[in-house]
C-alpha cells in the first residue's frame, strides 16, 4: 500500500507521458496564456529534451511490471473508460482521497494539477468532488480548446450512464442577472463583460454617452438595492466607523467633475501584435470620459475621523462583486491622494446626470482623477485606511509594469509598484486603419490624455510615418492647471501630398511636463500588456 502511494503519482505522470500526444505538453509550456500551468511538472511530462523526466523514468524502470500494468489501465481507460458514479466522484474531494472533478460525462483526477492552477489552488478546490461547469460558467475563459486538451490529460473515466444527466446539477449562470448592453459596443469578453465603444463613436462627443462608455468587469455585476445599500467606512483606531446609506452620502457637499477613465490595458492589442501578452485584447477604446458627481472622499474620511498621518498609509476599497470564494474586487490609493481636496477623489453616485448605470458601479463607485481605471472601484462596499496597500489580487498581482525582458518565469510582482497615475496617451479614431481616403484633403481625429492631472499641451500628427509633423487643433473643456482630469479631443485637416497612394498616419501627444509617447512598442512591451502608449499608427489608402 505504501509503495502504491509513493509511486502512483509518478506512474500517473509516466502514464500520461506514454498515452497523451507530446504536442499537448509542448504547447502547454510554450504558450503565454494565463490558464497554462507553470511548467516544471509539464517539462518533465512532455519535453522530449528534458533529461530530468527521463531520469525519473529511470528510477521507475525497476517497477516495469507495475508500470506496464498501469499503462495498460490508462489505455483501457481510453478504449473502454472506467465508469464511476457521482457518489464516488464526491468522495474524492481532498488530497488524501485524491481530487476528482467532472466535466460533462467525463471524470478527471486533478490532484497533481491543483497546485499548478493559475487561479490558485483554492479556486480549483471549490469544484473538488463535483462538476466544473458552474465555475467555468463564472470564468468563461476556461472554456477553450487548449484548456480542454490540458484537462484531457487527467481523464480517468466517465460517469455511469444513470449519472450522465445530472438531475441535480443546475449550472446556475452567475451572469444571468448582468444588465442588457448597447449593441454598438465591441465585446472583448462576454463573461465577465468587457467591451469598448467603436473608434468612430469614441470621439463623436467630448462626454461619452453612458450606454457606450467602455466597461471593464472582472466578475458578475451585483444587483444592489439602493434602499438597503450601505457603505462601510472604517474609522481610525479608537474612532467611530460610518455606515452610510445613499441618503447619508447625498448630505455631503456635492462635487462634480469631468474625468477620463482609462484601463491600464487600453491598446493592448498593439502589444500583442509585437509579442504575445496575457490579457483582453483591447483596441483603442478602453478609455471614456464622463461628468461624475458625488461626495468627496476626503470629506467622508474626515467625517469618520481620519487625518493625514506622517507614516505612509493607503485607502483600501472593496467592491460588492465577488467570486465564488467570496473574494471581492479590491484596490487602494495612497492616503495622501485620498485626503487631498485638490485631488478631487469622489465617491460618485451620478454619471452624466444619471444614477450610475449598473455596469459602471451602481449605486456608488470611486472616481480617482488622473489614476488608472483599476483603482476606480465600482459597487463600493467598504473603505478603510491601512498601513499597507490593498491585498487584493488586482492591486498586488496585476496592473503593474515590468521590463520587456521579464517573462512569466522571472516575474516578481512584489518588485514593481502598482500602477497609479498613467502616462501620456493619444490615438487616432478617424480614419480607420485600412480605410481609403479622398485625395485633396484628409481629416484626422483622435483623443489625447495624460495621467496625474497633467494637461495635454500639443498633439503632433504625421502623414508620412513620422518624417514630418503637423500640429493638431485641440478641442474640449479648458484644462485646469494640475487638474486636467479629462481628455482633449483633437483634429487636423491636412492636404494629401499629390501623387501619394497611401498615408502612414501617426499621432503623439505631449503633456505639460513635456512627457512624450515612445515611438514603438518594443521598448515598453511587458508581459501583461499594460501601459501601451506608443505612437498610434494608422495606414490608409488614397483614392486615385
Ligand atoms: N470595480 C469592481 N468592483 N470590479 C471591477 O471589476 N474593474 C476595474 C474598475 N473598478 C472593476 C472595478 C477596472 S480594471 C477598470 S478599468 C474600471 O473599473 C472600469 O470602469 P468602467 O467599467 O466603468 O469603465
Amino acid at each position: 500500500m505504501l509503495l502504491h502511494r509513493a509511486v502512483i503519482p509518478h506512474l500517473r505522470q509516466a502514464c500520461r507521458l506514454k498515452s497523451a500526444p507530446s504536442r499537448l505538453y509542448i504547447r502547454a509550456c510554450s504558450t503565454d496564456d494565463s490558464l497554462q500551468p507553470q511548467c516544471p511538472s509539464l517539462a518533465f511530462s512532455g519535453d522530449n529534451s528534458s533529461t530530468g523526466g527521463w531520469k525519473v523514468m529511470g528510477t521507475l524502470l525497476g517497477l516495469g511490471a507495475v508500470l506496464a500494468y498501469h499503462d495498460h489501465r490508462c489505455r483501457a481507460t481510453q478504449e473502454s473508460p472506467h465508469v464511476y458514479t457521482r457518489e464516488e466522484v464526491r468522495s474524492h474531494s481532498s488530497p488524501e482521497t485524491r481530487i476528482w472533478v467532472t466535466l460533462g460525462c467525463e471524470v478527471f483526477d486533478v490532484t497533481e494539477f491543483v497546485d499548478l492552477h493559475p487561479g490558485g489552488p483554492s479556486k480549483l478546490m471549490l469544484a473538488a468532488g463535483g462538476p466544473l461547469e458552474p465555475f467555468w460558467a463564472l470564468y468563461a475563459v476556461h472554456n477553450q480548446p487548449h484548456v480542454r486538451e490540458m484537462l484531457a490529460q487527467y481523464k480517468i473515466g466517465e460517469l455511469s450512464p444513470e449519472d450522465k444527466v445530472p438531475s441535480t446539477l443546475k449550472t446556475s449562470d452567475p451572469y444571468i442577472d448582468d444588465p442588457v448592453r448597447h449593441p454598438a459596443l465591441k465585446v472583448n469578453s462576454q463573461r465577465p463583460f468587457n467591451a469598448e465603444p467603436p473608434a468612430e463613436l469614441l470621439t463623436e462627443n467630448y462626454i461619452t454617452p453612458n450606454p457606450i462608455f467602455f466597461t471593464r468587469n472582472h466578475l458578475p455585476v451585483p444587483n444592489l438595492d439602493p434602499e438597503t445599500y450601505r457603505l462601510h467606512v472604517v474609522g481610525p483606531p479608537g474612532g467611530q466607523s460610518l455606515c452610510l446609506s445613499l441618503d447619508d452620502l447625498y448630505k455631503f457637499p456635492r462635487h462634480e467633475i469631468t474625468v477620463t477613465l482609462q484601463c491600464a490595458g487600453n491598446r493592448r492589442s498593439e502589444m500583442t501584435q509585437f509579442k504575445e501578452v496575457r490579457g483582453l485584447e483591447w483596441n483603442i477604446g478602453a478609455i471614456s470620459t464622463a461628468r461624475w458627481a458625488g461626495a468627496r472622499l476626503c470629506d467622508v474620511l474626515a467625517k469618520a475621523g481620519h487625518q493625514l498621518c506622517e507614516t505612509e498609509a493607503h485607502v483600501c476599497f472593496e467592491g460588492l462583486d465577488s467570486d465564488p470564494t467570496g473574494t471581492a474586487y479590491g484596490a487602494s490609493i495612497p492616503l495622501a491622494r485620498a485626503m487631498d481636496p485638490e485631488a478631487e477623489v469622489l465617491l460618485a453616485y451620478e454619471m452624466n446626470g444619471q444614477p450610475l448605470p449598473r455596469d459602471h458601479g451602481f449605486p456608488v463607485r470611486v472616481v480617482v482623477p488622473g489614476v488608472v481605471g483599476a483603482r476606480h472601484v465600482k459597487w463600493l462596499g467598504k473603505v478603510s485606511v491601512e498601513p499597507e496597500e490593498s491585498y487584493s489580487h488586482w492591486q498586488r498581482r496585476d496592473y503593474k509594469g515590468f521590463s520587456p525582458s521579464v517573462d512569466w518565469d522571472t516575474v516578481d510582482f512584489d518588485s514593481a509598484p502598482s500602477i497609479q497615475e498613467l502616462p501620456v496617451q493619444s490615438a487616432i479614431t478617424e480614419p480607420k486603419d485600412g480605410e481609403t481616403v479622398q485625395s485633396g484633403e484628409v481629416t484626422i481625429k483622435g483623443y489625447a490624455w495624460s495621467g496625474g492631472g497633467r494637461a495635454v499641451v500639443r498633439v503632433d500628427v504625421s502623414l508620412d510615418g513620422g518624417l514630418t509633423w503637423h500640429v493638431a487643433e485641440l478641442d474640449g473643456e479648458e484644462q485646469r492647471p494640475r487638474k486636467a482630469w479629462a481628455w482633449r479631443l483633437w483634429q487636423l485637416q491636412a492636404p494629401v501630398p499629390a501623387g501619394r497612394k497611401e498615408l502612414n498616419i501617426v499621432c503623439k501627444a505631449v503633456d505639460d511636463s513635456y512627457n512624450v509617447q515612445p515611438d514603438t512598442v518594443a521598448p515598453i512591451w511587458n508581459l501583461r500588456g499594460v501601459l501601451s502608449n506608443a505612437w498610434h499608427r494608422v495606414h490608409v489608402h488614397v483614392a486615385p
